[in-house]
Formats: structure tokens, sequence, C-alpha cells
């Protein structure tokens, strides 16, 4: 066992910055999907298109109220399109650009304006599986809603499957500068880029796919009025209500008509101590929910997790070779 156990960056070198959204393929008509969301409590987004994809924006807070959230594509597959997080400025955008160029990491695109929904100046890198990953600043914000409603304010992590969890954690660590929250056994890793007990997340897995996608809530009074609204729509948790150890975070997860995993969430455990030590917690109902309410993992919730291969990625491919450096 192999694992890593760092406690994050201490240097004031440019930073990612908070998730801003995420994009999604699917090959379920949009329609479906715009119900579901509709009910979840997201708010549509213009898209200007060809009604090929849309969007949706969250509440909102006064400090992060990105454009949208999460953007569905009509596609030929379920997958991942790409992960967007924010940088402070074109200057920080250029130099993450600039570093990860010199460390061989796979670019995408040259950092640029966007001709994408939301604008925006920034780039595409793809981690050692293939996800995109968008780095980009000055993207169009939304005006926040005024807080008080049970609807979801933004999305505060993603947890993806991976067949090499080692190996991505040591990419995300090293060389995207993500710090290890807790490990669940060797089986997940927690990785945060903020005060945010995880962003990202990795499932040790037969194959890589999006295992699921966590929208937060102002309360757990709020998450509970949302798995109330969800109730009176017609749908029940796959697996849930219940407070996860790692994160500390209320959780109640979801099966959407688009072959992806949305959880309902508040409370997240906040981390802002450079000596945060990571723990490894135990894959017991006790210590996967605090409240011992929602038992072990569903086999729905297995299932709808562990999703389909995404075409969009690749066996890991990292470091890169002599040849591949620049
Ligand atoms: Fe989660």
């Amino acid at each position: 066992m192999n694992m890593i156990m760092s406690t994050g960056h201490t240097s004031n070198e440019p930073r990612l910055g908070r998730l801003q959204h995420v994009a999604l393929t699917t090959t379920t008509p949009l329609d479906e999907v715009a119900e579901f969301y509709a009910n979840w409590g997201l708010t549509p987004v213009a898209t200007g298109g060809s009604g090929s994809s849309i969007a949706f924006r969250g509440q909102g807070s006064l400090n992060h109220a990105p454009h949208h959230i999460v953007r569905f594509s009509a596609g030929e597959h379920v997958g991942l399109g790409h992960i967007a997080f924010g940088a402070s400025s074109r200057g920080a955008v250029d130099a993450l650009h600039q570093r990860w160029s010199g460390s061989g990491v796979q670019i995408r695109s040259e950092p640029a304006q966007l001709d994408a929904l939301g604008g925006g100046y920034g780039f595409d890198m793809a981690d050692p599986e293939g996800r995109v990953l968008r780095v980009v600043t000055e993207m169009e914000t939304a005006d926040p809603v005024p807080a008080g409603a049970p609807l979801p304010l933004a999305i505060t992590h993603v947890v993806l499957n991976t067949v090499d969890i080692d190996l991505l954690c040591a990419f995300y660590v090293n060389v995207l500068g993500f710090a290890v929250s807790d490990w669940s056994e060797h089986q997940m890793v927690f990785l945060r880029n903020g005060t945010d007990h995880h962003t990202i997340a990795f499932n040790q897995a037969p194959h890589a796919s999006v295992n699921h996608i966590a929208y937060e809530l102002g309360s757990v009074d709020h998450f509970l009025q949302s798995v109330g609204r969800m109730k009176s729509a017609g749908t029940d948790p796959l697996w849930g209500i219940g407070r996860h150890g790692p994160g500390n975070n209320a959780f109640a997860y979801y099966g959407d008509p688009a072959g992806f995993v949305p959880e309902l969430t508040a409370d997240v455990q906040q981390i802002d101590e450079p000596g945060w030590i990571p723990r490894v917690w135990q894959r017991i109902p006790s210590q996967s929910d605090l409240w011992h309410l929602a038992g072990p993992p569903s086999a729905a919730f297995r299932a709808a997790g562990a999703g389909s291969p995404d075409p969009n990625c690749h066996p890991p491919r990292w470091p890169p070779s002599p040849s591949n450096q620049p």
C-alpha cells in the first residue's frame, strides 16, 4: 500500500481556484434531464445554441456565483466533457499553463479567449486518464439569488472512478497542487484545493467514469427540505439520508435520467489547518454514516455510481515518457 498523505502546497505559486462547473454528455433526451434538474432546484441558463445542450445555474453565494454549474450535451455516450476550475487572473491562467506544459502535462488547448458558454479566458488540459480539466478566469458570473430558499448553491465536489487511485492521487497532489484530506481505506481518496474537505475524490474501480457530483445546500435544514422536494416529485434517494465520516457532510444520492448520480449535501467539513493530518477511515456503516440511518451503500447506488466506461478516458499515462518531455 502506498497511500499519499500530503498536507498540501506551501508555496505562493498560482493555484487552481474554485470548482466552477461540470460539463457532461448524455444519450438521454435533454427535456427529460431538464425536468429532473428543475425538481433538483437548479435554474436553466440560456445556451443560445441549437438545443443540443442545456445548462443550469445554482443559487450561488456572495463570493461564488458561477455563470452555470452544470451543462448536459447530447452525445453518443454518457461521460465527462470537462471539469472547470477558476483562476484568479489571466496571469494565473498563463502561469499554470506554463508550469504544466513544462511538466509534460497533456495540454488540450492554449490559453485564449473562450468561445464557450459564459466566455472567459482559459485553456484545457487532461489528467493521466484523459479527463479534461479547464482552467478559466473572467467567466461571466450569475447574480446570486438572495439566500433563504432551500436550493443548491453550487457544486462542491466531483467523485471520479479510476483504475489507478495511487497514480491519479499522485498527479493531482504533486502536479496540480491538491492536498489529501482523508482516505477511505485504500478505496477512496479525498482531495481539496480550498477549504472544502474535498473538491475531487477518486474511487478505485474497474474503469474510469464519473461516480457522482455533489450539489451543496446552505444548511442541513435546506438539505432535508430538498430531500422532501424530491420525494414530493416522486424520487427517493438511492442511498441516504446520512452523514459521512470523511468530510462530515450530510448526503443523499440519487439517480438522474442522464446516467449520473447527483448528491444533495450540506455542512461539508472545512479544513484550513496547514498541519492537517489525513485519516484513514474504515469502510463500515458506522463510519460511512455517522447518523446510523443509511446503512451500507445500496446495490442501486453502487451500480449507478460505477457508471459505464467513459470513452473519453484511456488507460493511465503518467509520468510522461522521456520522448514526450518538452
Ligand atoms: Fe459526495
